[in-house]
C-alpha cells in the first residue's frame, strides 16, 4: 500500500449533452472498483466524478430546445447520476462545472496566471472546428476537414488570451522521465514523451470571444471572453476539493490525485495541458494519469450514426449490475482496446459467474444444509492433501497478489487470480465427491474437511470480489452466515485463510447469477466465432462434444441431432495424443496452440480451450483428438486436428483416459 493514507481518484467529467454509453460506464466502474478496494483496506478515499457543462454544443442544444443552457444541463444531468446509482457507483462527490464555487476557483486561477504574466493576449488565425471547439494548425488539416471528427472546418481570426504552455516543455519532459508512474500504461507514456521530444509545444488559447460563445466562465480580466472549456474542465479536479468533501476541513488535503483515469483520446489534454497548468499554478502534479483503451462493438467503432451505442442501462436490465461490472473489467486488460459483444457478455456471465462462483456457492451451501444441518463444520483430516495444499497456498498468496494487481490497475489479472481459486475449488469438490462422502457414515470427518475448505475459499472470494461486485459479495457473506460489513475497512486478519468460520449458520438464498440462455442462432459474434470455422466432426451422441472453438454453430436446443450409422462414425479417426507443449495464441482468450505426439508423428492443434485451461496445465496429459480432420487455419495458425472436450457453449472438461495410454492408440 502507498504510504499516504488518502487515495484521490477521478474520472473525466463527462459532457453533459452526451448520452451515457459503455465508455462512460467503463471508466466510472473502474474508478469505483479501485475506490472500494482501497476503502476496504482502510484508506481515506475521495472519489470524484461529474459533468463538463460548458461549451458551444450545450449552448446550441439549449438554444434548439428553447431553454437556458443551465436549465438544459439540469435536465440532462440525471441521465448520468441515475446511471451511477444503477451501477452502484460510490463516488464521494459529483461536480458540475456550472457550480458557482467551481467557477470562482477557475476565475481565481486565471487571475493568478494573468497576474504572473503567464497569460497574454494575442491575435490568432487558424483553422477552427466548431464541433470539437478547437483550432488546428495548417499542417493538421487535410482537405479542409478536421483531423479528429472529419467535419469541414473554417479559417478564423480573432484576439484571444494564451497560456504560456510552451515554456514548460522541458520541465514536463523531465517530470515524465523521472516519474515512471506518471503516465500509464508505458506505451502511452512513450507516446507522450515521443510527441514532446519531437514537436515544439505551443501556447494554449484559453479564451473564447463571447460573440461566438457565451455559455462559459467569464474571464476575470476581460468581460468579453469566456474560458476555453478544457481549461475550465481540468480545474475541476482541484476546485472540487475546495467545496465538495463533506464534513472535511476545506483545503487540498487529497491533492495531488493518486489516479486520474482517462480514455486514451483525452490523454494529451491531461498529460500536457493539465500538467503545465499545475506547474504554472505551483501545484504538485498527479501521481498517475492512466489512459485506458476504447471499446468497439462487434468489431466496429461505436457511434450514434452506426446505431451501435451500448447503453449501460440496458446491460443492467439484462444482466444485472454486478455481472456487467465484472464483465467490463474481466474482458480486456485495462489499458488496451476491447471489443464488446452481447455474446461475449453472455459467455462470461455463464462461464465465470453462473457456473463459476455462483455454482461453487450453491453446491457448497446445499451440502452444508443437507449434511451438516446448515452449520459450517470444523475441518477434519486431509482428504486430497495435494489439492488442499494448493488451495491453501493460493489463498494465502491472494491478498498480496490482489494488492499488486490493484496498485498496477491490472483489474483483469486480479479477476483471473480469483477465478483460479474458484477453479481449484471446483476441481477439489469434483475429485473429493462430497456427495459420496455424505453417504458413508465413517467418512463424515472427511466430508467436513471438504465443506469447511470450500466455505473458507468462498469467504475469501467474497472479500476479493467485493470491489467488483459489491452486491453479490455482500450476499455471499450473508449466505455464509457471516457478519462482515464490507462497506467498512476490514480488520487486518480478515483476509486470512484461517480466520474463524466454523460454527456459522448458513442462510442459503437465491442463486447469485442465474444462467443466461443465449439465443441459439443469430447470436454469434466476433468473440464467439473462430477466425475460420472448421468442419464439425460427426460424433456419437454418447461421446464428449468437441471444444467450441473447433465446432460450427450449435444447433437450436430443440432440434435432435440427426442419427448416423456406425459406418459414418467409423469415418472419424479418433486417437490418443500426448500434449508435448502448449501456448496461448496471441490476442485470443480462447485459443491454445498444442503440439501433440501421436507416437510416430507430431501434430499442431489449435483448440478453443484457453478459457478453461492454462497451457502449462495440459503438458504431459494424454487427450483424444480427431486425427483425420482436414487441416484448417484458426487466427492464421494451422490446426491439424481437433481435440475432444465436454461442454456446449463453454468447455467443461477435456476427454482423457483413466489408464496410461500410448500416444497414437486408436479410440473407438
Ligand atoms: N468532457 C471531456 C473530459 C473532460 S475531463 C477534465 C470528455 N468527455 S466525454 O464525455 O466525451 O468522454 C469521456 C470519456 O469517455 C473519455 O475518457 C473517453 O475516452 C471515454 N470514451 C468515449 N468513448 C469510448 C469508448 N468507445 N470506449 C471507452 N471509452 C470511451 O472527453
Amino acid at each position: 500500500m502507498s504510504t499516504r493514507d488518502t487515495f484521490y481518484i477521478t474520472t473525466p467529467i463527462y459532457y453533459v449533452n452526451d448520452v451515457p454509453h459503455i465508455g462512460h460506464a467503463y471508466t466510472t466502474v473502474a474508478a469505483d472498483v479501485l475506490s472500494r478496494y482501497w476503502r476496504l483496506r482502510g484508506r481515506d478515499v475521495f472519489f470524484l466524478t461529474g459533468l463538463d457543462e460548458h461549451g458551444q454544443k450545450v449552448q446550441q442544444a439549449a438554444a434548439k430546445a428553447g431553454i437556458e443552457p443551465q436549465a438544459h444541463c439540469d435536465r440532462l444531468a440525471p441521465q448520468f447520476t441515475n446511471l451511477w446509482d444503477r451501477l452502484n457507483i460510490s463516488h464521494n462527490a459529483f461536480i458540475r462545472t456550472s457550480d458557482k464555487p467551481h467557477q470562482s476557483v477557475v476565475q481565481r486561477y486565471l487571475q493568478q496566471l494573468f497576474d504572473k504574466q503567464l497569460i497574454y493576449k494575442a491575435d490568432y488565425t487558424g483553422w477552427y472546428c466548431t464541433y470539437d471547439e478547437r483550432f488546428w494548425t495548417e499542417k493538421d488539416v487535410v482537405g479542409g476537414l478536421c483531423p479528429d471528427c472529419k467535419r469541414p472546418i473554417e479559417q478564423l481570426s480573432e484576439h484571444n488570451y494564451f497560456f504560456k504552455m510552451g515554456q514548460y516543455q522541458e520541465r514536463l519532459i523531465e517530470h515524465i522521465r523521472q516519474h515512471q508512474d506518471f503516465i500509464r500504461p508505458d506505451s502511452r507514456r512513450n507516446e507522450v514523451l515521443g510527441f514532446l521530444q519531437t514537436q515544439k509545444l505551443g501556447d494554449l488559447s484559453i479564451s473564447r470571444p463571447k460573440s461566438r460563445l457565451s455559455w462559459g466562465i467569464e474571464l476575470p480580466f476581460d468581460k468579453d471572453y469566456v474560458t476555453y472549456v478544457w481549461f475550465d474542465a481540468l480545474v475541476n479536479y482541484i476546485s472540487a476539493l475546495e467545496y465538495l468533501p463533506q464534513g472535511q476541513p476545506a483545503g487540498l488535503r487529497y491533492w495531488p490525485a493518486d489516479v486520474h483515469l482517462v480514455g486514451k483520446d483525452i490523454l494529451t489534454t491531461h498529460a500536457v495541458y493539465w500538467s503545465t497548468m499545475l506547474m504554472a499554478l505551483e501545484q504538485p502534479l498527479p501521481k498517475t494519469i492512466f489512459a485506458h483503451g476504447w471499446w468497439t462493438v462487434d468489431g466496429e467503432k461505436m457511434s450514434k450514426s452506426r446505431g451501435n451505442v451500448v447503453d449501460p442501462n440496458r446491460m443492467v436490465d439484462q444482466f444485472g449490475t454486478d455481472a456487467f461490472r465484472y464483465f467490463l473489467l474481466r474482458e480486456v486488460p485495462f489499458g488496451q482496446d476491447g471489443d464488446f459483444s452481447h455474446s461475449a457478455l453472455v459467455t462470461t456471465v455463464n462461464a465465470k459467474l453462473a457456473n463459476g462462483i455462483g455454482n461453487l456457492l450453491s453446491r457448497t451451501l446445499t451440502m452444508i444444509e443437507r449434511s451438516c444441518a446448515g452449520v459450517i463444520p470444523e475441518r477434519g483430516p486431509a482428504v486430497l492433501p495435494e489439492l488442499e495444499h494448493r488451495i491453501e497456498e493460493l489463498a494465502k498468496q491472494l491478498p498480496g497478489r490482489t494488492e499488486s494487481g490493484f496498485d498496477a490497475l491490472l483489474f483483469r489479472d486480479v479477476l483471473l487470480t480469483i477465478e483460479e481459486l474458484n477453479g481449484l475449488c471446483d476441481e477439489y469438490i469434483d475429485k473429493s465427491a462430497p456427495w459420496k462422502l455424505a453417504k458413508q457414515p465413517e467418512a463424515q470427518p472427511q466430508l467436513h474437511t471438504v465443506l469447511n475448505t470450500s466455505a473458507r475459499a468462498l469467504r475469501l472470494l467474497a472479500l476479493l470480489l467485493y470491489p467488483f461486485m459489491p452486491n453479490a459479495a455482500a450476499q455471499m457473506i450473508q449466505q455464509l452466515g457471516l457478519s462482515l460489513d464490507l462497506s467498512r475497512p476490514l480488520a487486518a486478519d480478515a483476509g486470512h485463510w484461517n480466520a474463524p468460520l466454523a460454527g456459522s449458520t448458513i442462510q442459503k438464498g437465491a442463486s447469485l447469477f442465474p444462467r443466461i440462455e443465449s439465443k441459439p442462432q443469430g447470436a454469434k459474434s466476433v468473440s464467439e466465432t473462430p477466425a475460420s470455422p472448421q468442419p464439425t466432426a460427426a460424433a456419437p451422441a454418447a461421446s464428449p462434444s468437441p471444444a467450441p472453438a473447433t465446432t460450427a454453430a450449435p444447433a437450436p436446443a430443440t432440434t435432435q441431432p440427426a442419427q448416423i450409422t456406425i459406418d459414418d462414425f467409423m469415418k472419424v479417426q479418433l486417437k490418443a495424443a500426448k500434449v508435448l507443449a502448449a501456448e496461448r495464441v496471441p490476442k485470443s482468450e480462447k485459443l491454445l496452440k498444442l503440439q501433440v505426439s501421436l507416437g510416430t508423428e507430431q501434430r499442431q492443434i489449435v483448440a478453443g480451450i484457453g478459457k478453461k485451461y492454462e497451457p502449462e496445465a495440459l503438458v504431459g496429459k494424454t487427450i483424444v483428438i480427431v486425427a483425420n480432420l482436414k487441416p484448417a487455419k484458426l487466427m492464421g495458425i494451422e490446426s491439424q486436428g481437433m481435440v475432444l472436450a465436454a461442454g456446449d457453449s463453454e468447455v467443461r472438461g477435456l476427454a482423457t483416459f483413466v489408464e496410461d495410454v500410448e500416444p497414437g492408440t486408436k479410440v473407438k
